[in-house]
């Protein structure tokens, strides 16, 4: 444990919080990994920027990302949203391979996030990010109990439309000037995933 994570406590959901996968482990970050996360973000800008809403200030800077860092605990510690970092399962301290993000939690009858994610750009096409989406959905659905996961792409971006059906997502709609990306509004199509064992309540213990 470093010095930044002992001195800064949050409870015990946010501290342990991880997901492994056959090669992937994805740690819900703190602020103790704001370089790493700082060395990823500035590596990829111009990679993601195509997919990316504006950049928040300072958002290139390790001091931006120790700031979110321990908001992304606290947002974990009050159950609103869940953001983590990648890495290869057997290089726990290696570079970060991308981030995602179940944000947008809700509760009573609705039981959804909402799905977002980013990959360096010389890690494509390994099949990573279809297995990071598969154990995180897997998480959210055992561990969080939720019920759907939604998740949009632009029309264009078929690599990324590839990864949610891959994982199992239907698309159920198109929204026009959906998000503000890339200096613009840009159509979406709308995609979700119902937790499968839904199918089987036995299962979900209901
Ligand atoms: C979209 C994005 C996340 C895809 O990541 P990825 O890890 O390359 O995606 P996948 O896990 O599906 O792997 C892609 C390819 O690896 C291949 N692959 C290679 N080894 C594999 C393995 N061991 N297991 C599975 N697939 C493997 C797959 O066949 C797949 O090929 P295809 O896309 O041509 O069908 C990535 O391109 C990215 O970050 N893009 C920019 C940001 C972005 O678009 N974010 C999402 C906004 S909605």
């Amino acid at each position: 444990m470093t010095a930044a994570r002992a001195a800064y406590s949050p409870g015990v959901i946010a501290q342990r919080l991880e997901i492994t996968s056959a090669r992937l482990r994805m740690v819900l970050y703190g602020p103790e990994q704001a370089w790493s996360l700082c060395d990823h973000v500035v590596r990829n800008d111009v990679h993601l920027a195509r997919w990316s809403p504006p950049h928040p200030e300072g958002y290139l800077t390790e001091a931006y990302w120790e700031a979110r860092g321990k908001r992304n605990l606290d947002d974990a510690e009050a159950g609103r949203a869940f953001r983590f970092a990648i890495r290869w399962r057997d290089e726990p301290h290696g570079p970060v391979l991308g981030l995602l993000s179940l944000t947008d939690v809700a509760r009573g009858a609705q039981q959804w996030a909402n799905l977002g994610y980013g990959l360096d750009e010389r890690e494509q096409g390994k099949g990573i990010m279809t297995e990071a989406v598969r154990a995180a959905c897997a998480w959210a659905f055992t561990e969080q109990r939720l019920h759907r996961i939604s998740a949009s792409y632009m029309p264009g971006n078929e690599r990324s439309g590839r990864v949610l059906r891959r994982a199992g997502f239907a698309v159920y709609g198109y929204a026009r000037d959906y998000l503000f990306i890339n200096g613009a509004w840009r159509d979406h199509l709308l995609a979700a995933l119902v937790d499968p064992r839904e199918l089987d309540p036995g299962a979900r213990g209901v």
